[in-house]
This record gives structure tokens, C-alpha cells and sequence, in this order.
């Protein structure tokens, strides 16, 4: 039975516990040596974790570990090493304990459930949608749209992203709900302006399906495709949705593509051209920019300010804030995704130079 989780760790503990991995890739630190960045999760939550190896290893050894552990992303592995304050974000760094990861752990006395980094009600927010989706008035986009989210592949499992926002388990449905949601409450909060409610549900909803080709799942874990990269999300949500037009008008499928091909707005290709379309680009930036902004304060001590790697940007945790995380229950404390900055073995960062306003003395390792 497991009995430490991620939410619980604290800076400076020692580690020795299972968890899930994954985002697994081989670096090289500052002094050329090569260590094993990846991310460890189970149901409270995400962290980085750096596999430094002790003293007298070589680097075919450390290369062995990371073949062992890229292969089995998604497996559960035991996790021995200490937790470290790096710049405000909290990891896991190993050093003997490299000798755990040559093999998955020994799963038969845990429960699965315990792994599984999801926040999400997926059965209730899959209630909500096709609930919403009941709502569209027109009968053939209606049909659309219910084809398209049940026949694709893991639309209520997958995440919308890796680490920035919506990055687990149900994150993309959880997403695309609050998009349709925030989406039509602009619609009531506008003044003599009138949109179409279904292209509305419909474009919200539908707007990042191409995630459903992004991920593939691994173990208890999503992994990202070539296609994630390769062809992007909004391609090849267009290809997908061209399985579905025969349901529609020619000119509501047109202007459903294009919220598709444009909800990225000023980084997309196309910019928004219709009302609807701008709704579900901003709807999309606020369901996004409200999570990384939760994500990023999540590392942030109650009357703070530090830097948030997700927003990019300064965040603030007001006291009133931090009681209402822990009412929320969704972590909290310790619940981190990875911070994405290549560290060396010394805790010296060599990404990019933004300071954290937490105390910088606090090293990962
Ligand atoms: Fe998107
Ligand atoms: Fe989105």
C-alpha cells in the first residue's frame, strides 16, 4: 500500500516511495556529464526529478538506466532520493537510488488508483458536455459534434498538454468544458451582440479534439506522439473533423473550421475573422491562462511573489488565495509539474536567467 505522495514531500526530505514516470530524456549538465531528467507523478500530483547516479558511475551506465527507464514510461518505479527546493519549483534528486530504476517496481500490493494524476471528474464533466452538447439546436451540427467527441480516441482521458495547463489525466475534457463555458457566458454578458450559441458549443468543444492524436496512453501515463510535434493539434484536428462534415451545412462546417484553425488567434496561422471565433480564442486564453496562473501559485508561499514558469510572468499567492487552494483540495503544496530548466549537478540552472523572488539559496541538489 503506498503511503507517501507527492503532495506530502517536503523540501529538504528524504524520498523513498513509488511513483509513476515519465517525460523521461537524457541530459548533460555543466560539467559534461550526463544525468536522467524526468517527471514522477501519482494521484496528488506531478514533479521533476533529476537521476544524477552516485560517484563511480560512467556515463554507459547512466546512458543504461535511461534506456531502461524510456522504455517504460508510464510504469511505476521506486523513487529513493531527497527533495530539493530549485528556484521555487520542488524536485526529487536521486543519487543512490539509481540502482532501483534498472526495472519497474513490484506493483502487486498497490492499488492503481494511487497513480493516476488526475484532478478531474471525468465521468461529471463528460455529463456536462454531452449535456451541452444536447443544447445545440441545429440538429445536424448537434450529431457533428456527438460523433466527433465519442468516436475519438480518449477525448474524456487525455490531457490537454504535457506541463503548462491541463497537463493530466481528463485534462482535455475538462478544457474543452470551460472553454464552451466561459465562450457562452461572453456571448450573455455582451450587449447587442448576437452570436451563434451552437457554433459557440460546438467550436469550444471541439477546438483542440486533434489533442486526441497528440498522446498515446503508456502505462498509467500519456506520453506525447511524433503527431504532437510533427503536425500539431489543429491540423490535425481539420483532418479529423473531415470524417464528420457530411452531418452539416457547407457553410456551418466552413465557419466551424475556422474557429478550429483559428482559436490560437495571433500565434495561429489564421486570425479569428468571425465574432464566434474571437469568443472561443479568448475563452480558450482564459481556461488556459487562469490554470497556469492556479499551477504556478501552487509553489508559492501565501504573501509571495515569485516567478512562474508556466506564466511566464510574476504571480502572487494572496492569503485569501491560499485558504481557498486548500479548500479546493487539488494538491497544493508540492503538486508541481516539472520546471522544463536544465540543471547541473552542482543545482546551478543553465536555462534562461529569470530569478525566482523565493530565496535563490535554495538549490535542487
Ligand atoms: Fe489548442
Ligand atoms: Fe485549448
Amino acid at each position: 500500500m503506498k503511503k507517501e505522495f507527492i503532495s506530502s514531500i517536503q523540501p529538504n526530505a528524504a524520498v523513498d516511495s513509488l511513483f509513476v514516470v515519465d517525460e523521461v530524456s537524457l541530459r548533460s549538465g555543466n560539467n559534461k556529464k550526463s544525468y536522467i531528467s524526468c517527471t514522477v507523478s501519482d494521484c496528488t500530483g506531478r514533479l521533476s526529478c533529476k537521476v544524477w547516479g552516485d560517484a563511480g558511475m560512467s556515463e554507459s551506465d547512466i546512458a543504461g538506466i535511461y534506456n531502461s527507464l524510456s522504455q517504460s514510461q508510464g510504469s511505476i518505479f521506486r523513487i529513493a532520493g531527497k527533495a530539493a527546493l530549485y528556484k521555487g519549483e520542488l524536485g526529487i534528486n536521486v543519487n543512490d537510488g539509481i540502482v532501483y530504476l534498472s526495472k519497474p517496481a513490484d506493483t502487486s500490493r498497490v492499488s492503481e488508483k494511487d497513480f493516476i494524476n488526475s484532478p478531474v471528474d471525468i465521468a461529471a464533466c463528460k455529463k456536462q458536455i454531452l449535456a451541452l452538447i444536447e443544447t445545440i439546436g441545429d440538429e445536424g451540427l448537434r450529431t457533428l459534434v456527438l460523433s466527433a467527441v465519442t468516436k475519438a480516441d480518449g477525448f474524456f482521458e487525455k490531457p490537454a498538454a504535457k506541463g503548462r495547463h491541463h497537463g493530466y489525466t481528463g485534462g482535455l475534457c475538462e478544457h474543452s468544458l470551460e472553454v464552451a463555458k466561459i465562450a457562452l457566458s461572453i456571448e450573455s454578458g455582451l450587449i447587442g451582440v448576437k452570436l451563434s450559441r451552437d457554433l459557440l458549443i460546438a467550436g469550444a468543444i471541439l477546438h483542440d479534439i486533434g489533442k486526441c492524436g497528440s498522446f498515446e496512453k503508456k502505462g498509467l501515463s500519456y506520453v506525447p506522439v511524433p503527431e504532437y510535434s510533427l503536425i500539431g493539434h489543429t491540423a490535425s484536428a481539420m483532418m479529423y473533423l473531415t470524417h464528420y462534415s457530411k452531418f452539416t451545412d457547407a457553410e456551418t462546417f466552413r465557419e466551424l473550421l475556422h474557429i478550429v484553425q483559428s482559436h490560437h488567434g495571433e500565434h495561429g496561422e489564421t486570425l479569428p475573422q468571425t465574432a464566434e471565433a474571437w469568443a472561443v480564442h479568448l475563452a480558450d486564453n482564459i481556461s488556459a491562462k487562469i490554470h497556469e496562473v492556479d499551477e504556478d501559485l501552487k509553489s508559492v508561499n501565501a504573501g509571495e511573489i515569485a516567478w512562474g514558469k508556466r506564466t511566464d510572468s510574476f504571480v502572487y499567492k494572496s492569503p485569501s488565495h491560499a485558504d481557498a487552494s486548500a479548500q479546493r483540495g487539488r494538491g497544493g503544496e508540492g503538486t508541481h509539474a516539472a520546471n522544463g530548466h536544465d540543471i547541473d549537478k552542482s543545482g546551478k540552472d543553465f536555462g534562461d536567467e529569470k530569478k525566482s523572488q523565493r530565496s535563490i539559496t535554495d538549490s535542487f541538489q
